[in-house]
């Protein structure tokens, strides 16, 4: 059977599984949602956002890209933040990247990928703002975990300096910004940075009109 027609199965199997526990589950998920919570991860099938945090439809707005990365003219992100943030109101925002990612890797090579080079320049100038920090790391598979790291910081950071969430933060405390990652060997997240409104923001991104 091809895999699509697999899911379209799968899908019935489970929407009558979900009614047969709980009568009402569809009931009450076409009610709007009110998610707490907004993931930006990577598209990796391997990194199911809600099946890593146990966590149910209505829970969190996702968005995903390859690395999840947080680019500044990417106006799909953008739209997904800006709404998580204004209008769903949203309490944390995480930046989930993980092991073996294939975009930090084709950042780490030389190899061109066609279109989307332009996409994994942005991991490349990660690489290059900490160059001598992993090349100093003696394999390869360490060099490629810092810099997912590293790079989900950097995410981070490029959250904070939006002005979605600079307005946000002059308003009050929410969001709480979070850049974790996801480790396929033993499914197990680490959490490697965070900021929020407390946090000293790069006088060179600050805007003070807004
Ligand atoms: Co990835």
């Amino acid at each position: 059977m091809e895999a699509y027609k697999k899911l379209l199965e799968n899908n019935k199997k489970w929407a009558s599984l979900q009614i047969k526990e709980d009568p009402e589950y569809f009931e009450r998920l076409t009610e709007l949602q009110s998610p707490e919570i907004l993931w930006i991860g990577c598209s990796d099938s391997r990194v199911p956002a809600d099946r890593i945090t146990g966590t149910h439809p209505g829970e969190i707005f996702v968005h995903r890209n390859i690395a999840n990365l947080v680019v500044h003219t990417d106006l799909n992100m953008l739209s997904v933040l800006q709404f998580a943030v204004e209008i769903l109101k949203v309490r944390h925002i995480i930046v989930c990247g993980h092991h073996n990612c294939g975009g930090v890797a084709a950042a780490m090579s030389n190899q061109s990928y066609g279109l989307m080079d332009q996409w994994i320049w942005n991991i490349k100038n990660v690489y290059r703002m900490h160059r001598q920090e992993i090349d100093a790391l003696p394999t390869y598979a360490e060099k490629h975990h810092l810099l997912t790291e590293l790079n989900v910081k950097e995410q981070v950071m490029n959250l904070a300096k939006t002005s979605i969430i600079q307005n946000a933060w002059r308003h009050g405390e929410v969001p709480y910004l979070h850049g974790w990652v996801y480790d396929l060997r033993d499914g197990i997240i680490n959490p490697v940075f965070e900021m929020n409104s407390d946090t000293p923001s790069d006088p060179i991104f600050e805007l003070n009109n807004i």
